[in-house]
């Protein structure tokens, strides 16, 4: 094989790209890309600190959350960033740790952005279900797992704030079992929990790892091991005869009960691994990263079309050991700055090298037109400018030219690739926008038609709109629409009006205008609103979810569905 290797020059004397090479194999096993779901309060930010603590990426607890409270200033966010030698960017931060590449994927706390981070899992490979052990499973938890599970992401359950009251671990055990259908296998089980939580039995090695609470917040816990085999000196460690008893009695029990580990099954997202700890005072927390890191899939090829013309494609993955670069762009953002207008792309990067300065084709622009990526924003390492290489699993920011959308794929290679869309979910607030001043219309569409191609609300159209008519956004949260309203003030200085509808929650209808104008004739559309997307598509706006619910179960034809996929 004569092809240039990944890690020497791609460029020829003109600086074009003159060949491109598959990613190393080493790169691509080394690399494990995740994202956190979980509920608000449940210890997101605590535990993406205390992992990139122990990557060594932070020196200091409290600076993630320091970050997202202050909000800092453009240039004090790079000031943290060279300090500390990582990217603490809202979208990915990455580190290295025991010759792993980690990219945890950032999502947006707050329920409100719930599409954000739909799309961030768009972007993972493996996701981390994070639980309040005394709540379980929990209403934004229940939305997300339904996002992992569409994609067919592995998941990792970790069962935080142990060292407060908990509900039991079976219990835990049987929420995820019952309301999720998905079985659990307990690597780290707990000792105890509250006050009395000692720490944690890995049940892989059949060891007991013991807490000492550190006498510093946020400090690393000290632990002692000891194998379960040594009954005396567990006992004397433990020195609390009932959790003693119970922990020998819980392992008999799980050895007996639980059905055996299975990678495959969980790659097949029927069973979870599970694990117990404190993100707070760090117990178990260091198990589970190196447990994932072993355990987590590295990235994996996926489903994509590939050709020029529609009746010549074929449909076939795209593996991140395939010779090209591809990746697809899962968020925009615009005016980061606000001195410039500039817009960013993020790109998960699929297969191949991404290399400082290539050319790549765009899945929805002319055949032959190249975008040239010289200007691509370095979310690794210190500095933000030095990105020279990335390879499948990272994530790199790019200029956006204005073309760049969110699902959008880049490739290099003669042949056009375009993976599947990124699909969007139920909104569940509607309002109509408009512009009080017919004066500022140009610049009002000018910035709606900005943030909807960032994708910070959904547009819907009244059915037989074909432009004119009034339009109407579409939310997860009401913050959004604030967000859209308050950009509109200050980045294109207009003023906006929104009338909000009664509306929570929207329905695409598969089955196309026929089914929907057959039901509507049959009288089963009363109180429900037809709307079309921004595709012509039908969609259907409840006040309810139980008519949601009924109407899905009972007029099969129109093939009710939550989310759409871009056509
Ligand atoms: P989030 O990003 O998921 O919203 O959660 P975050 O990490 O901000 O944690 C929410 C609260 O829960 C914080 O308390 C945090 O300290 C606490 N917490 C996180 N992990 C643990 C844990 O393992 N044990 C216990 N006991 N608490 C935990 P707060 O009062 O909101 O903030 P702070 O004043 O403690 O910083």
């Amino acid at each position: 094989r004569t092809r240039t290797r990944a890690n020497t020059c791609l460029f020829n004397n003109n600086g074009e790209s003159a060949a491109t090479a598959a990613a190393p194999r080493s790169e691509i096993d080394r690399r494990r890309n995740l994202a956190i779901i979980s509920h608000p309060d449940s210890g997101k930010t605590t535990m993406t600190e205390k992992l990139l603590l122990y990557g060594g990426a932070l020196q200091q607890a409290g600076a993630v959350r320091q970050k997202a409270e202050q909000r800092a200033t453009q240039s004090d966010f790079m000031e943290m960033e060279k300090e500390r030698g990582i990217s603490i960017s809202s979208t990915v931060m990455n580190f290295d740790y025991e010759g792993f590449r980690l990219n945890i994927l950032d999502t947006p706390g707050h329920q409100d952005f719930s599409e954000d981070t739909y799309r961030a899992l768009a972007a993972a490979d493996n996701a981390i279900m994070l639980l309040d052990a005394a709540k379980g499973l929990e209403p934004q938890t229940r939305k997300l797992f339904e996002v992992c599970r569409m994609r067919g992401l592995p998941l990792f359950t970790f069962c935080n704030k142990m060292d407060r009251p908990s509900l039991s671990p079976y219990e835990l055990m049987d929420q995820i079992q019952e309301e999720f259908d998905l079985e659990s296998f307990p690597i780290l089980w707990p000792i105890g929990d509250g006050d009395r939580f000692k720490g944690v039995l890995d049940r892989l090695e059949d060891v007991v790892h013991l807490y000492q609470k550190p006498a510093k917040r946020g400090a690393k816990a000290e632990v002692i091991e000891v194998p379960l085999s040594e009954t005396d000196r567990l006992e004397e460690l433990i020195d609390d005869a009932e959790l003693f008893e119970k922990l020998l009695e819980d392992r008999e029990l799980l050895d007996e009960l639980i059905e055996p580990l299975d990678m495959e099954r969980v790659l097949d997202g029927e069973q979870t691994p599970l694990f117990f700890g404190s993100a707070m005072t760090n117990f178990g927390v260091q198990l589970f990263l190196d447990k994932f890191l072993k355990m987590g899939t590295k990235p994996t090829s996926r489903p994509a079309i590939s050709g020029d013309k529609k009746e010549e494609s074929t449909e076939q993955p795209v593996s991140p050991e395939h010779e090209e670069f591809t990746g697809f762009i899962f968020k925009t953002q615009a005016n980061l700055d606000p001195r410039h207008r500039d817009r960013l792309a993020y790109v998960r990067v699929v297969s191949g090298v991404y290399e400082k300065g290539m050319k790549v084709g765009h899945s929805r622009s002319k055949a032959g037109k190249k975008y040239n990526l010289a200007q691509a924003q370095a979310l690794f390492g210190s500095d933000r400018s030095t990105v020279e290489l990335a390879y499948p699993g990272d994530v790199i920011g790019i200029n956006n030219p204005g073309s760049f959308a969110i699902g959008d794929t880049l490739f290099t290679g003669a042949e056009r690739v375009a993976f599947p869309g990124i699909p969007s979910f139920s909104p569940e607030k509607f309002a109509y926008i408009r512009s009080p001043n017919p004066s500022d219309y140009k610049s009002f569409r000018k910035g709606i038609d900005q943030l909807l191609a960032e994708g910070a609300v959904q547009a819907l159209r009244q059915r037989n709109d074909d432009g004119g008519g009034p339009l109407m956004l579409a939310a997860v949260g009401q913050l959004q629409f604030e967000v859209v309203q308050a950009r509109l003030e200050n980045e294109y200085k207009v003023e906006s009006q929104m009338e909000p509808l009664g509306y929570t929650l929207a329905r695409w209808a598969d089955g196309g205008w026929d089914a929907v104008d057959k039901a509507d004739a049959d009288g089963k559309l009363f109180g429900i609103m037809i709307v079309q997307d921004r595709w012509g598509r039908p969609v259907l706006l409840f006040r309810n979810d139980w008519k949601a619910a009924s109407l899905t179960e009972e007029e099969k034809d129109l093939q009710l569905k939550p989310w759409s996929q871009p056509p």
